[in-house]
């Protein structure tokens, strides 16, 4: 083989790895632009403010607990504060699609109920939103699993599914 078909094999393989690793990144850009506008799908995140200074009277905040919105749909609002979530228990139907509306009084909290992907921070002044489906019975630990404090181990609670 001549030096100049080498070269030309080269510039082949060259080719051959330029061209995926252009189109690579282009795809992913492709989803992540498809399933943020197209799909709508987001983290979960910011879903408003809120004063944390004026929870108190601050719908829905003013009025913690689960409410029932259909047959099998629920809300739960949530305020987590340094070293409980308030409240501490929800107890749904098996099959519920609950969306948890949360808030920090305080200091950043999380939330994570534990074998679900539910995962979300709970900052001072910005309403969380994140909602699952509960199908399987149980009970559902719920976590703060962002440090806050000298009783963070003890912030918890737990969804009692029937
Ligand atoms: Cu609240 Cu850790």
């Amino acid at each position: 083989m001549s030096l100049r078909t080498n070269k030309y094999i080269g510039y082949l393989f060259e080719v051959a790895w330029i061209l995926p690793s252009v189109a690579i990144p282009v795809a992913v850009l492709v989803a992540v632009i498809l399933t943020a506008f197209a799909v709508g799908i987001t983290v979960p995140g910011a879903a408003g403010r809120v004063d944390p200074q004026a929870l108190a009277s601050t719908a829905p905040f003013d009025q913690p607990g689960l409410k029932e919105l259909a047959p099998g749909r629920y809300e739960a609002t949530l305020i987590g504060q340094t070293f409980v979530f308030l409240p501490n228990t929800i107890e749904v139907p098996r099959g519920s699609k609950v969306t948890f509306i949360l808030t920090s009084r305080d200091v950043i909290h999380g939330f994570k109920i534990v074998n679900t992907p539910v995962n979300i921070m709970l900052i001072p002044g910005q309403i969380s939103r994140v909602t699952h489906t509960f199908s399987e019975p149980g009970e559902y630990l719920f976590v703060c699993h962002e440090y806050c404090g000298a009783g963070h181990h003890v912030m918890s609670g737990k969804v009692i599914v029937k």
